[in-house]
């Protein structure tokens, strides 16, 4: 059984009005709950989403020993001890791929961490090279056998200087955190600038830690010890991937859509690409409010780490794409998977060209068809949402309980309050008719 959205288009009329309110973001709270493993004390923590990714680390975290409670709607405490586990296991690692964050705290801390290779995803390889080459350079010794690595440092982590080949997101996390209980200073090289790394630092900053360069391209971490949340409170920073998401929805079906509890300033990259494309874009200091234009610009689109356009964005802004009135190039610089969804776009009437696993052209002018539709991943299945929304006709889109729902907070009763037509129904799958083999 999964559970399935049915969406009847508009057709390209835009019938969208009214405002939708922005929960906090996945990607900072799922570290901020994992920082909790750095304190002496319990952690505090507020605006966290009721998406299945939060369930699923905060289980993964009482699994392993952890304390959660739950204070009411979005508030939750964290408590970790002594005897937290050290081993992420396979089935863990299977269940939530950001787990790896937790690898960086936990050897910090206990000296010694054992997990799996989290394994490529849908969007691509995600491997963890920059990972166990960052735990040698501070000091740790990593064994592998059957696909499990087990890294020790039995004198604890010292400080050392990291230069990252990619500007990798949770590799910047995982160090900082690492670096926080090392001997000595940390220095981490072309590290990634996402606003929730930023959040994350001042909130540990203000719980004892001594973190400086947020949001440059270096980050300088001084080691000490245990952190305390005593009388400190972490409220997650408004999901600019979920703002964005309905920024783009509402670029295309909207009269006037508000988008409240955001920040503006987070969605830079895309708001500059939506006014280029004729979409009327204002702004106030936690709101945005778009309304669609009669036609859309066509325009180019490159991925790129913050503050560039983001990748988490791509599959959404490419339905936009499909709308507008000529030919746009989209070119995913980040991962090398993130392109497949497109398949199904032009299963709907999408005209698209595939030129390599990171470019597609997109030639605009197309009459999207509602159809089944089967959402690959969290991001590339809400573009489906979008399109569904646009397309003539009814469409059904499965997967939303392993996929959307992840990281989009009560997707459907949010669309249905901006007027999109749409279900939540259980799905049994198919059942495979299985031949019945002849007599012989
Ligand atoms: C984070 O993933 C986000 N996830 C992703 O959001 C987001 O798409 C991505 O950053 C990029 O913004 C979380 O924060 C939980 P990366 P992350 O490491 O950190 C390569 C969503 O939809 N790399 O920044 O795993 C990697 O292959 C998710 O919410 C190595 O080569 O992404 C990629 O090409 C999807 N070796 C590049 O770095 C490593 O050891 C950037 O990926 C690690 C990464």
């Amino acid at each position: 059984m999964s559970d399935s959205l049915v969406i009847k288009g508009f057709g390209g009329k835009r019938e969208l009005d009214g405002i939708v309110r922005v929960p906090g973001a996945k990607n900072a709270a799922l570290k901020a709950i994992v920082a909790g493993i750095l304190f002496r004390d319990e952690l505090t923590l507020s605006n966290i989403p009721e998406i299945n990714d939060i369930e699923k680390i905060f289980e993964l975290l009482k699994e392993m020993g952890g304390e959660v409670t739950r204070l009411g709607r979005g508030k939750y405490t964290v408590f970790i001890p002594k005897g937290f586990s050290t081993e992420i296991s396979p089935a863990i690692a299977k269940r939530m791929r950001a787990s790896v964050v937790l690898t960086g705290p936990i050897l910090a801390r206990f000296g010694k961490v054992s997990f799996p290779h989290p394994g490529g995803c849908i969007i691509g390889a995600r491997p963890v090279d920059f990972f166990i080459d960052g735990f040698q350079k501070m000091g740790a010794t990593v064994k592998v056998n059957d696909n499990m690595y087990s890294v020790t440092a039995e004198n604890g982590l010292h400080g050392a200087e990291l230069f990252l080949k990619n500007q990798s997101v949770t590799v910047t996390e995982t160090f900082i955190m690492a670096g926080l209980l090392a001997k000595g200073t940390t220095v981490i090289k072309n590290v990634a600038m996402e606003p929730e790394i930023a959040e994350l630092v001042n909130f540990l900053n203000k719980c004892g830690a001594k973190i400086t360069g947020a949001g440059t391209p270096t980050i300088t971490i001084k080691g000490g010890k245990l952190l305390s949340g005593k009388g400190k409170l972490y409220k997650t920073m408004p999901d600019r991937i979920d703002a964005g998401s309905f920024l783009i929805l509402g670029a295309l079906a909207a009269r006037e859509l508000h988008i409240k509890n955001c920040n503006p300033k987070h969605l830079e990259a895309l708001i500059e690409i939506l006014r280029q494309a004729g979409v009327s874009v204002e702004t106030k200091k936690t709101e945005i409010i778009v309304r669609a234009p009669s036609a859309i610009k066509p325009i180019d689109i490159k991925t790129h780490e913050y503050p560039g356009f983001p990748t988490d964005l791509q599959a959404p802004i490419t339905v936009l794409l499909t709308q507008a009135t000529g030919e746009s190039k989209v070119f995913e610089t980040i991962f090398e998977g993130r392109l497949n969804y497109t398949e199904e776009l032009v299963a709907m009437g999408a005209s698209i060209t595939v030129m390599d696993p990171h470019r597609i052209l997109v030639h605009g002018n197309s009459e999207l068809k509602g159809r089944k539709l089967t959402s690959p991943d969290l991001r590339a299945g809400l573009a489906f949402v979008i399109a569904a929304v646009v397309a003539k006709g009814e469409s059904v889109i499965h997967n939303v309980d392993t996929t959307i729902d992840r990281g989009y907070e009560n997707v459907e009763k949010r669309l249905r309050a901006i007027g999109v037509n749409v279900e939540r129904v259980l799905v049994v799958p198919e059942t495979p008719v299985v031949p019945i083999a002849p007599k012989d």
